[in-house]
Formats: structure tokens, sequence, C-alpha cells
């Protein structure tokens, strides 16, 4: 049994994008824990949104969080990339990590975070700028002394990972506004991964778009998985069975079950994962 733990190598955030551009590599069998939940606990003011958390999420899988609504999964999503910080009622205890890094820590350097976790959002959110410079945003900002050429190079291959070069090609100096939902959240990812994440974070990224698009959408989460670790959070448990490795379970801000998604939906250990599984609540 091998697991893959990259010990020794750089960190991505560390490379240039000529680096992470290059650094697809095989899915293996085993992986090694990307984020590390334990004894997590968070609040807003009183109240007690999640509750003694414990899960580890693998690298270069995707883990899906269901639920009911209410039951935490933004607020989780919010903490790995410390967008909580804006929310002065938020506090948080217990540990959330990246293999070397403590995400709570208040010398974490945020930005630096968020150069390794990008986010995909319910309404996808292009900024009213071209469908090149959406891209060309992210590292413009992240990397300096880049050439022209390269911006070029990165935009195409940022668009080409998400699915989108073909449909905008001859456009990209079109606005981002005049693509379809579905484009707009392809390019949405697109401008997720060009400044070399190591983690996509995406929060319900299909439930404002159509059957088709969704697919689309799917299918480029699956494939996006040989690079990046991949927590996606939906209602729909088709799609959490369709495209992921891994589910977790939340009910009223706890982990109720998570494992293997095929086992959650088809042997669920507690009654409350099968009722909500075959839809008898939420
Ligand atoms: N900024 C906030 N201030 C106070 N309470 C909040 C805040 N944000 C979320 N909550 C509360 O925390 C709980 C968890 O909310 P959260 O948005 O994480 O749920 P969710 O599982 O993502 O739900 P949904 O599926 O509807 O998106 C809810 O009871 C919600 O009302
Ligand atoms: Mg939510």
């Amino acid at each position: 049994m091998t697991f893959e733990t990259n010990t020794n190598e750089p960190r991505i955030a560390t490379k240039k994008p000529t680096q992470f551009m290059a650094a697809e590599s095989e899915t293996k069998p085993e992986r090694a824990s990307m984020i590390e939940m334990q004894s997590f606990n968070a609040w807003y003011g009183d109240f007690q949104a999640l509750c003694d958390l414990n899960l580890a999420v693998p690298e270069k899988r995707v883990t899906a969080f269901i639920g009911p609504s209410g039951c935490g999964k933004s607020t989780l999503l919010k903490w790995m990339n410390r967008m909580n910080d804006v929310i002065p009622t938020a506090r948080a205890t217990g540990q959330l990590r990246l293999p070397d890094i403590d995400i709570l820590a208040r010398s974490t350097d945020v930005v630096a975070l968020r150069r390794r976790i990008g986010m995909v959002f319910q309404k996808p959110n292009p900024f009213p700028k071209s469908i090149y410079d959406n891209i060309a945003f992210g590292p413009r900002l992240h990397y300096t002394g880049l050439q022209r050429s390269d911006l070029d190079n990165l935009v195409e291959w940022s668009l080409k990972k998400s699915a989108l070069w073909d449909e905008v090609k001859d456009r990209l100096n079109q606005s981002a506004l005049g693509l379809s939902g579905g484009q707009q959240q392809r390019l949405c990812i697109a401008r997720a991964i060009s400044i070399g994440p190591e983690i996509l974070l995406m929060d319900e990224p299909c439930s404002a778009l159509d059957p088709a698009s969704t697919s689309r959408i799917e299918d480029l989460i699956y494939e996006l998985r040989k690079q990046y670790t991949i927590v996606i959070v939906t209602h729909n448990m088709q799609q959490a069975a369709r495209c992921s490795d891994r589910t977790a379970f939340f009910f009223e801000g706890r982990i109720v079950e998570a494992g293997p998604t095929r086992e959650l939906f088809t042997r669920p250990k507690e009654k409350q994962t099968e009722d909500y599984v075959t839809g008898k609540f939420g």
C-alpha cells in the first residue's frame, strides 16, 4: 500500500504558473488526507453551528457534503478558507488543518491560504470584465513579473482544463456576462484554478444550472480530481452519488456518517442517513 504524501515536494502554492500547469499526476488508489478536522466546533455568537467534527478529506478525491438546509455545510466550507473572518460573531475551536498549516491559527497567512484553496459558489459570479481578464485577474494579483505570453498561456490552460476553451477561444475579449449560466460557472472554475490551488471548494455549484450544464460540470469535477482535492456541497443525491468518492452526511451541525459514497448510499450504517438518502426527510 502506498501513500503519496509528497512531503519532500514544494507545495503547489510556492510554484509559478509554468510549474503548476504541468503538475498533473496519475490517480492512486490510496490517498493521504489533505484537510483534517479534529474536535472542530464553530459558533455564531451563542449558536453552535458545528459540533465535534472529526473528518479527513483525502487529497485528489471528490468529497461530498450532504444534509438538510441549515446543518452547517456552508459554514464548514467558509471556515476552510477563513471566509468567516469577516463575521464578528463567528468563532471556532478544535483542529482544522492542511498537512502543513493550522487554518485557524491567527498567524496563518490568509492570502496564501486562499491561493491554495479555490472557491466556487452556488450562483456563477464572473467579474464584469472580459473573459480573458476574469481568468488573468488572480494570476496578475498573486504572481509578479508575468509576461503577456505567460498570461496568454495560463488563460488558455485554465479554460481548457475547465472545458470551456473551444466555446470561448474566439471571444476572449468579450464580456463574461454574455456567457450562459453553465458557461459562467465553468469560467468561475477556470478562474479558481488559474492561480494554482490544491483544493477546490464548491458550494452547490450546479443548483442554478439546467440538467445539461449540470452534467458538464459533473464531468468536469470528475476530471479535475486527478489534480485537485475537491469538496462539493450538494442537495442533489444523484449528484453526490455520480461525482464523489466519499460523502459526509451532516445533521444539525454534526457529521452523522462519513465514508465511501457507494457504501453510504447503498449500506448506510445509521438510520438517519438512510432516511435522508432515500428522501424520507430533508
Ligand atoms: N452569519 C451568520 N450569523 C448567524 N447564524 C448564521 C450565519 N450564517 C449561518 N448561520 C446559521 O448557521 C447554521 C448553518 O448554516 P449554513 O449556511 O452553514 O447551513 P447549510 O448547511 O449550508 O444550509 P443550506 O443547505 O441551506 O445552504 C444555520 O442555522 C444558519 O442560520
Ligand atoms: Mg449552504
